[in-house]
């Protein structure tokens, strides 16, 4: 047995847009246990650091300003293979490619409002733990 942690974010478009529920019911239906779950709405620096391995990248700005435009709830997800299972629950990136059923698929918008992050490893994950909830 692996049992994993992932932050999981609800991004603001979900929440604005009601989704918060339903995509938690998901998040427990598939086995999860919600560890840490905090709403807030990120500073630009937060947001900045946070994806700081995409600053280069030509949606580095476009994707600060959304992530800060409204509230998200951040969570610490428990699992067998959490940051896998999350990631497969999540779809790809780009709600448009997103296998049906999947939580981009349901709720994201397109590639930039795509409802949800999940870590990408489990050292990914225990960095972004930590960057927003210190003391875990
Ligand atoms: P995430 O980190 O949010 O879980 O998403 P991901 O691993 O599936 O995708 P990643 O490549 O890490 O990209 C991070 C987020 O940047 C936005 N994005 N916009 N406009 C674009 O072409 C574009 N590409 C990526 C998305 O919000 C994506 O989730
Ligand atoms: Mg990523």
């Amino acid at each position: 047995m692996n049992i994993e942690k992932t932050c999981a974010i609800i991004k603001p478009d979900a929440v604005a847009s009601g989704f918060t529920g339903p995509i938690i019911a998901l998040i427990e239906n598939s086995g999860f246990v919600i560890k840490h779950m905090e709403k807030k709405q990120l500073s630009t620096a937060e947001a900045e650091g946070f994806y700081e391995v995409h600053k280069a990248r030509f949606f580095f700005r476009e994707l600060v300003d959304f992530m800060t435009s409204g509230p998200c709830v951040i969570m610490v997800l428990e699992r067998q293979d959490a940051v896998a299972a999350w990631r497969d629950l999540m779809g790809a990136t780009n709600p448009a490619e997103a296998r049906l059923g999947t939580l981009r698929n349901l709720f994201g918008a397109d590639v930039g409002k795509n409802a949800t992050h999940g870590s990408d490893s489990a050292e990914n994950a225990a960095g972004e733990t930590a960057y927003f909830f210190p003391r875990d």
